[in-house]
């Protein structure tokens, strides 16, 4: 029997794409290697040129698209060809839910769970573009040459998004169709005004320039746009006339607020913030509830599928007015505000200070007095408490809950625990513990904030058994 010789980089393969993985990455098969391809997307037949091997895995990058895939989309973004933002525009949007929906079911499955776990078809968004109420674009003084543009294009100014993998460079974005349009006619007002008055890009290696990023929200339920400038200086100066003009420009602009960043840090968070005009924030309402949103506060980037995922986080806690509720890890308070009219008294608990304010800002606006929330470590501040919850939510970050959380949370013992998570592998993971400790969930709602990405959203209730 002759023995075949590894793949190696460099060697061509024909391949078709089968699935996509938890980064957008096409997935296809070659023998016993399981090929990651990026921007390829499921059903397409490619040639790819193998760059790396490890173990029973390769990577590579397609030449050439031999056979479009049957569910294939037209992209609708200008910059498709070269932003990442949303990896998945073209491919049909049934294909994205189902490609999500396998994401999920897999991670499950390598956790044990079988058939008697439910995992619902991901809740999709009626709002394929649009959607999004908060982007953030970075000025640079570095601009990405996108394929097709004509040589000799001037490469010294871009504000836009970074190419993916080169964040020394800015694509020099016109319009960004998962924003709402009316943040497009701002973001080429941002663009030309800067260009008409030589105001100066960051630049990130010698940490020079004035404009660093221009944050932009808006509220879907009362149309109201912030609009945050982010500057290496507070330059009142510059900044001034250069807001006069925007404002000028776009009087639907409700609030303008300056963050300044002196740090080499890209980050659109500064060390100050200075209201330029308007009252700082704008207000979205949720299931009739109202939520001040400043520049730096956290906030669901989708409102429209933020409102069906804290429905759904509602119906999965059932609670029916008397509880006491603990919603940990719980932001800006969102889901502890959410739950408060069904619910004897919800108690919040969150590491951050400034999302601890908005929260109780936000309780404040709405008029709500049933909840209180406790600002810190989840674990320290449940371990300095001697309540004992009928129902728990926990909305962590991605990685999860923390290992020591788990039977902590146990030890409270709740009847219930709902939880929100943001990545199935580690809600999965967490799920299994939990079922170690006695808690079973019986089925899993996948649900899409982020149409045209790999990003998906799942809430699952676990009983206690005992
Ligand atoms: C996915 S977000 C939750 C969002 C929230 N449900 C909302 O709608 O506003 C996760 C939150 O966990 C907080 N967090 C992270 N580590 C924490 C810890 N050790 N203790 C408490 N909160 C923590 C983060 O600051 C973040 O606000």
């Amino acid at each position: 029997m002759t023995q075949e010789r590894k793949p190696r980089r460099g060697d061509l393969l024909e391949l078709e794409i089968e699935r996509f993985d938890e980064r957008g990455d096409g997935l296809g098969r070659a023998g016993e290697y399981e090929v990651e391809l990026r921007r390829a997307v499921p059903g397409e037949r490619v040639r790819a040129e193998v760059s790396w091997r490890r173990r029973n895995r390769l990577g590579a990058h397609v030449q050439q698209r031999l056979a479009a895939s049957p569910h294939a989309a037209l992209p609708r973004c200008a910059h498709f060809a070269d932003c990442g933002g949303c990896s998945f525009q073209s491919l049909s949007y049934a294909a994205q839910l189902a490609g999500l929906h396998d994401l999920v079911a897999r991670a499950f499955r390598a956790q044990g769970f079988g058939a008697e776990l439910e995992i619902a078809p991901v809740e999709g968004a009626r709002e394929l573009y649009g959607y999004r109420n908060r982007m953030e674009f970075t000025f640079s003084n570095r601009r990405w040459i996108e394929r097709g543009e004509p040589e000799g294009t001037p490469t010294g100014f871009a504000l836009g998004l970074h190419a993916p993998n080169v964040h020394s460079k800015v694509i020099d974005v016109s319009a960004c169709p998962i924003q709402p349009p009316a943040l497009d006619g701002i973001l080429a007002t941002l663009r030309a005004e800067a260009r008409a008055r030589a105001l100066e890009p960051w630049d990130q290696r010698t940490h020079t320039g004035l404009l660093r990023h221009a944050l932009l929200r808006s509220s879907r339920a009362t149309g109201e746009i912030l609009v945050d400038l982010v500057t290496s200086r507070d330059a009142p100066e510059e900044v001034e006339p250069y807001a006069a003009a925007l404002l000028a420009r776009h009087p639907e602009i409700t609030t303008l607020v300056q963050n300044v960043n002196t740090r080499p840090a890209q980050t659109a968070q500064g060390e100050r913030e200075r209201v330029l005009h308007g009252p700082g924030f704008i207000v979205e309402r949720l299931l009739g509830l109202e939520f001040a949103i400043s520049a730096n506060s956290f906030f669901q980037t989708n409102s429209a599928q933020a409102e069906r995922l804290f429905e759904l986080v509602r119906a999965e806690a059932g609670t029916s007015g008397s509880e006491l509720v603990f919603d940990l890890y719980c932001g800006t308070g969102t889901i502890a505000l959410v739950l408060a009219a069904q619910a004897g008294e919800v108690l919040g608990f969150e590491l951050a200070p400034s999302s601890v304010a908005d929260a109780r800002a936000n309780a404040a606006r709405n008029r709500i007095g049933n909840v209180r929330f406790v600002e810190g470590d989840v674990l320290a501040s449940l371990g300095a408490l001697e309540l004992k919850p009928d129902v728990c939510v926990v909305d962590p970050p991605r990685a999860g809950l923390h290992p020591k959380l788990l039977p902590a949370l146990a030890a409270l013992a709740p009847r219930r625990i709902v939880y929100v998570s943001c990545n199935p592998v580690s809600g999965a993971r967490d799920a299994r513990a939990l079922a170690a400790l006695g808690y079973r969930t019986a089925r899993v709602r996948p649900i899409d904030l982020f149409p045209h990405t790999p990003h998906v959203e799942s809430v699952f209730a676990l009983e206690r058994e005992r």
